[in-house]
């Protein structure tokens, strides 16, 4: 119902001008519907990075930072793709007596303006967390109340990139509280990515787009792990987190993504198989590419996942479609994405703990059977060429086969 109302506000923003947005109108079920944000421009493939959180929590300082955006460029990170090095939350330590929001004198000394050079000198960007409560998760001041105030803040020291969380915010509206603070970043006058992290407890995919987010937290906090909850485990694995994703593909595309949250990949809690999957998993979902490990001593296999240039094109494809779950047969699943130019990406991900067999029919990629299609093996790169009605694997245990196909051109 809401996105339809957004929809219909979208098309009267672009027939009329911004100031005819619908703010404060009540949609016919209703609820309120959210005042039509037009894009920032920002985001149009999903965001890569670097984020503080999943690995180092509230341990952080400028040297760590440092050494991350550094590890970037040695890595070949930075040129795989990656852009954005992000401190997540604890990096605030009060305001000052005017509501200037002041960094941790002992964790960042020399500043967080200093810090963004740094970050910029190495052709990266910078990417900075608050809530919009009145504290953080981690009780750190939020920015409730101020805003503008700290938007501007940002935009003095060259933020271009907000995380912007949930906690704290008691009576707060998602959807105002929100659009407050895009409107705030936009009047700040820079250009900064807005990601929002209410973890899909308000359905953000109906409306965050609207409000003028260019990703949302669709889920709870990943952990390091590839199964959780689904075990009754009161924490979300990598798979617990894909389930969450089924049909929610319809709201990604170029400038507003769903964000099934960052990467554990190099964390130490899965296997290298498992990692592999779950980097192949979230570039069929069109997912951000945040790394949350250790830069600087992550070993060979893990920067190899990080860096895999033809699994990130599939992730970073200009079509900007979100891949879907295809089919299901108990642990063996299909997930499929349309890619520019007429390819797909596959992922047969087996989520058991035996190897399973499983099948790819050409009715699966929506083709018909005689069509001879090549496929390349994104991770081992073995290429097959001219197959025609199906392609059989045994995949490993929690593990996924990853593969682009092709339909062969007509006339070839
Ligand atoms: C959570 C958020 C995490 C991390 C954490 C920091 O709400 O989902 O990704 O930002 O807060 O306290």
């Amino acid at each position: 119902m809401m996105s339809r109302y957004i929809r219909i506000a979208q098309v009267l923003w672009c027939a009329v001008t911004v100031n005819a947005v619908i703010a404060g109108a009540v949609a016919a079920d209703g609820e309120p519907t959210v005042a039509v944000r037009p894009s920032n421009g920002l985001a149009q493939t999903p965001p890569m990075g670097w984020n503080s959180w999943n690995k180092y929590g509230c341990e952080i300082n400028e040297q760590l930072i440092r050494r991350q955006a550094d590890a970037m460029v040695a890595s070949g990170m930075k040129a795989a793709g990656y852009r954005y090095i992000v401190i997540d939350d604890c990096w605030q330590a009060s305001r000052d007596s005017s509501g200037n929001i002041v960094a941790d004198p002992q964790r960042f000394p020399s500043g967080v303006g200093a810090l963004a050079d740094y970050i910029h000198s190495k052709g990266l960007e910078f990417g900075i967390y608050s809530d919009a409560g009145d504290r953080t998760c981690q009780k750190r001041p939020g920015s409730r109340g101020h805003e503008y105030q700290d938007a501007a803040q940002y935009a003095a020291w060259g933020v271009d990139y907000l995380k912007y969380d949930w906690c704290n915010t008691e009576s707060l509206d998602a959807r105002s509280a929100y659009g407050t603070m895009s409107d705030a970043l936009r009047a700040s006058g820079r250009a900064i990515v807005f990601s929002i992290c209410e973890w899909g407890i308000h359905e953000p995919w109906l409306w965050a787009a609207a409000a003028g987010g260019n990703l949302w937290r669709t889920t709870p906090d990943i952990s390091d792990g590839w199964v959780g909850k689904a075990r009754h485990v009161d924490w979300f694995g990598v798979l617990d987190i894909l389930d969450l994703q089924v049909g929610l593909e319809s709201y990604a595309g170029p400038g507003h993504w769903n964000d099934p949250d960052m990467l554990e990949v190099g964390n130490g809690g899965m296997t290298v198989e498992q990692y592999r999957a779950h980097f192949s998993l979230w570039a069929l979902l069109a997912a951000p590419l945040i790394a949350g490990n250790d830069l600087a001593t992550m070993n060979p296999a893990i920067a190899q996942i990080l860096t895999n240039r033809a699994v990130i094109a599939v992730d970073q494809d200009p079509l900007g479609v979100e891949g879907r779950r295809a089919s299901k047969d108990g642990d063996a699943e299909i997930w499929v994405r349309p890619l520019a130019g007429g390819s797909q990406a596959v992922v047969l991900l087996n989520r058991g703990d035996s190897p399973r067999p499983i099948q790819l029919t050409w009715e699966t990629l929506r083709l018909p059977s005689y069509v001879p299609v090549d496929a390349v093996d994104l991770w081992t790169n073995e290429r097959i060429r001219g197959a025609t009605k199906a392609l059989r694997f045994t995949v490993a245990p929690t593990s996924a086969v990853m593969l682009r196909v092709t339909a062969s051109q007509p006339g070839r």
